[in-house]
């Protein structure tokens, strides 16, 4: 049976998400991918990790990306990020090419880069340091980004003192305290458990409300980018291409009970079908020859398991 038959489609939208996104692309444009190719050379020859990208980001809207391992999620953000040169194609973040990283973009990844020498408070202060800005100033600063993520009272904590969220909480505030145009994030709760990852992102939701920044969001969590993104970036691998770009028909805000809602379900299901589609018999039957021909056994092969 096809489970899917009673769901709306996803690309139908209530009233209510239509003038959302309306409204979302009568604004200014601040980040402008076009024909972005990414060519890396290696001594076992070329590898295309992104092909002819083309993308627009409004101010204020979450974007998501993403797609299976290896279709060049990490390598768009190094280059939205400059800390990777791409080989053609243009990237303009309020219409000005990047070159190398600058502080109107933070960045968040999935493994803690706090300092663990620091406290979380010095820790935020020293990007604000790092741009010359005086200690006083610095520390009124990092105190009220560090209430905004909802941490004022581990200001003088070590990070080896916080959970896995608190701890990117406190990476949310260092990356936003530069007051970034956008906010770069890769993966960066994907070391989490899925009670705390569920937390964060309620968290950063609440936190992108109240403050005026765009985010591109990488994930490989299908949930994980509906609920959070206005519009998610579906790439495909080998070489890395847009395959949609898909305008979440679930309505803000958001909570936890959306996840099941037909709107959420019907989005779901249009990932799924273009990150896994289905495989033909051959595709399948050449898998299992494969693995069965490769897999080395290390007990007795009399002795089945199953
Ligand atoms: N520094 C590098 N040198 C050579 N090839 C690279 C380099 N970095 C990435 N690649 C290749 O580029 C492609 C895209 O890699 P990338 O890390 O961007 O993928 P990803 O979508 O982030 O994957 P994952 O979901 O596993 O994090 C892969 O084929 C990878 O092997
Ligand atoms: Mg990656």
């Amino acid at each position: 049976m096809n489970t899917n038959e009673h769901l709306p489609n996803y690309l139908d939208q209530s009233d209510a998400v239509k003038n959302r996104f309306d409204k979302l692309k009568q604004r200014q444009v601040i980040l402008e991918v076009k024909h972005l190719s990414k060519i890396y050379k290696t001594a076992q020859g070329s590898v295309t990790a992104l092909n002819d990208i083309n993308f627009k980001t409004h101010r204020r809207e979450f974007v998501c990306v993403i797609g299976p391992s290896g279709c060049g999620k990490s390598t768009l953000i190094r280059i939205l990020a400059g800390l990777e040169p791409h080989t053609s194609g243009d990237v303009l973040l309020d219409d000005k090419p990047i070159h190398g990283p600058g502080r109107d973009r933070g960045m968040v990844f999935q493994g803690y880069t706090l300092f663990p020498w620091l406290t979380v408070k010095k820790n935020v202060m020293f990007g604000l340091e790092m741009n010359n800005a005086n200690t006083e100033e610095a520390a009124r600063e990092a105190s009220l980004w560090l209430e905004l993520v909802g941490l004022d009272k581990f200001a003088h904590a070590y990070p080896h003192e916080l959970s896995g969220g608190m701890k990117q909480r406190v990476a949310i505030a260092r990356a936003l305290v530069n007051k970034p145009r956008i906010l770069l994030m890769d993966e960066p709760f994907g070391a989490l458990d899925a009670q705390s990852r569920a937390k964060m992102q309620s968290h950063l939701l609440e936190i992108w409300r109240n403050v005026d920044v765009t985010i591109v969001f990488i994930t490989h969590d299908l949930d994980e980018a509906i609920f959070l993104a206005d519009r998610i970036l579906v790439l495909k691998a080998h070489p890395g291409e847009v395959q949609e770009l898909i305008e979440v028909p679930v309505p803000r805000p958001r909570i936890a009970g959306d996840y099941a809602s037909p709107e959420f379900l019907a989005t779901k299901a249009r990932l799924e079908a273009l990150i896994h589609p289905p495989k033909s018999l051959a595709e399948k039957e050449a898998e299992e020859i494969t693995i069965t021909q490769h897999m080395i056994r290390f007990v007795n092969v009399e002795d089945n398991v199953e």
